[in-house]
């Protein structure tokens, strides 16, 4: 089986790409193959709409068309085992990059036709996860469990299988809260967070990796 996870947060060695690495150490134990894409190392933009993934009888029917960074990624995924999206929240989204990557994924396959919701003919279980300041009690009223929702939905509706979501709060943000101007989080609160609550989270993301390989 073949794993695929993009990361989404620009820093690497951080909270996403942790829980991310964790993810596919889980995949591994059960005899995956494994590959981590990060987003910020491609040069690449969100959807065109250029509608070549929809032109009747052309060339790239369900198949993004532009040529660019992404390309070979999105052809790494449309024959892969599961898929594993990371991405930190950034002004209440995932992050620019991951925008642009579920754009480029989801159109290509969404045909706006009334007999199917899908081109692509696979299934691909995934699952996304989601790293953020905010607590968890803080979810719902901001409107973020809604879009993990539709998140998971869209992905489910266009790979034709499952999608689970892994979501790591309050992380750990900068080395040294000090430096900056910070001072509406708790350092130490968090430091705490990072050693008691980040290991839980990364046991999960262990354990969702794992679990896409049984799917
Ligand atoms: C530009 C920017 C915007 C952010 N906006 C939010 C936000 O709206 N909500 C939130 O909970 N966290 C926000 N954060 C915090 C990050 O989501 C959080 O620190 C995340 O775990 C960082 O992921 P990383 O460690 O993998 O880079 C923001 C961080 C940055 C840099």
């Amino acid at each position: 089986m073949a794993i695929i996870a993009l990361n989404g947060s620009p820093r690497k060695g951080w909270n996403t790409h942790l829980l991310l690495e964790k993810a596919l150490e889980g995949a591994r134990s059960k005899g995956a193959e494994t590959e981590l894409i990060n987003l910020y190392d491609l040069n690449f933009k969100g959807c065109l709409s250029c509608f070549e993934c929809k032109r009747k009888n052309g060339p790239s029917v369900g198949v993004c068309a532009v040529l660019d960074d992404l390309r070979p990624a999105l052809q790494k995924i449309a024959v892969c085992d599961a898929l594993i999206l990371g991405s930190p929240i950034y002004i209440g989204e995932v992050t620019a990059s991951m925008r642009a990557l579920v754009e480029r994924l989801t159109f290509q396959y969404i045909p706006y036709s009334k007999e199917r919701t899908t081109f692509f003919e696979g299934n691909i279980p995934s699952a996304f996860i989601y790293t953020m300041n905010v607590p968890e009690s803080a979810l719902e009223e901001l409107g973020y469990t809604e879009k993990f929702e539709f998140y998971g939905k869209l992905l489910s509706r266009v790979l034709n299988a499952p999608s689970e979501s892994l979501i790591s709060t309050e992380t750990w943000q900068t080395e040294d809260y000090g430096k900056y101007h910070m001072s509406m989080f708790d350092e130490a609160e968090r430091r705490k967070r990072r050693s008691e609550v980040f290991p839980q989270d990364l046991e999960k993301a262990f354990a969702l990796g794992a679990a896409l390989v049984q799917c």
